[in-house]
């Protein structure tokens, strides 16, 4: 009897170690994974003040650790995740974006995103890029892209007097830009409307002296504002043209013609894009000119005439490496 009670003690002993064991088991699983979850990113972002949309869209946006660990690193700021989701937000640029906004707190997050891709936060000419030629019809020049001395396109067609001001032979155009501008010709002239090419190619030197003129009959900051430094034009693509009416030439009274307004709206079909509008000032550098029409071909004289914006930011989203 008393050897049965003592195998039935050991018994109860075995099982309650056994059990113990279970729960030690247990109860370190538990801690393990406890341990595991606070060496993830997941949990370090919690901790650091994101909530769960932001760390999901952290997460999401960046497999390199390197990202984390500058958002773990550097005080919490949603900002930064709101500006994964702008439109035309670029991984490439994100730690300019943050610096940008940390030193520019009144812009907007659009603004941010834009200014940065589009070089806004340098001042105009400050930088000098080589324009990539090899888009050809979708070449970015501007403040900051520009062209050699000796870039010259290799297909100037010569317009006829009928469409163009000036001596016989003397507006050019790079063929496509050609055959487009016949054709957005007679869809106007059929609305009664009749176009007339006032400026096109202008070879680096050409444009040194339109430059210069107005440099020096009015200075440099009114001369910029106007008129590309050499290099810097787009009339040297041979793109470019400087389209009024029949009846009209002059800038300032153009601007409100029907022909204007006609242009304006109408020019994207036939790949045309109205290169300086006026509500663009800031970001071209250039005053409201609605007579400077720039073929970059119907696809994306569409995009930006539908989403509203400018070659430069088309450009910096779509077709920069
Ligand atoms: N007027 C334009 C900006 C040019 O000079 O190219
Ligand atoms: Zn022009």
């Amino acid at each position: 009897m008393a050897t049965r009670r003592k195998l039935k003690k050991q018994v109860y002993y075995v099982i309650g170690i056994v059990i113990l064991i279970i729960a030690l088991g247990i109860f370190g699983i538990v801690k393990y994974k406890e341990y595991k979850y606070q060496q993830t990113n997941e949990y370090k972002l919690l901790e650091h003040g994101y909530n769960d949309s932001e760390v999901a869209r952290i997460l999401e946006e960046f497999s390199d650790q390197e990202y984390i660990d500058y958002l773990l690193n550097n005080e919490k700021n949603s900002n930064i995740v709101s500006l994964l989701d702008e439109k035309y937000y670029l991984a490439k640029n994100f730690y300019s974006y943050v610096d940008y906004m940390n030193e520019n707190s009144d812009l907007d997050l659009s603004s941010i995103i834009r200014n940065i891709n589009i070089h806004l936060d340098k001042d105009f000419y400050e930088v000098a890029y080589d324009t990539d030629t090899s888009l050809d019809t979708a070449m970015l020049v501007n403040k900051y892209y520009l062209l050699s001395s000796d870039y010259a396109p290799d297909d100037l067609v010569t317009v006829p007097q009928t469409y163009s001001w000036g001596d016989a032979g003397s507006q050019q155009v790079r063929e496509v830009a050609y055959t487009a501008f016949l054709d957005m010709w007679n869809a106007a002239e059929k609305e009664g409307y009749y176009l007339m090419i006032n400026s096109s190619y202008r070879s680096y030197a050409d444009q040194e002296t339109v430059y210069n003129n107005y440099k020096n009959s009015s200075g440099e900051r009114y001369a910029d504002s106007i008129a590309a430094r050499p290099g810097s034009s787009e009339h040297q693509t041979g793109l470019a043209i400087d389209v009024f009416s029949r009846t009209n030439t002059n800038r300032n009274t153009f601007t409100d013609s029907a022909e204007a307004i006609w242009l304006a709206e109408n020019s994207y079909k036939f790949g045309f894009i109205l290169r300086y509008p006026e509500d663009k000032v800031d970001i071209t550098g250039y005053s409201y000119e609605s007579w400077h029409f720039r073929y970059v071909g119907e696809d994306i004289a569409t995009y930006i005439y539908e989403n509203d914006i400018t070659l430069e930011e088309y450009y910096a989203y779509f077709l920069e490496d």
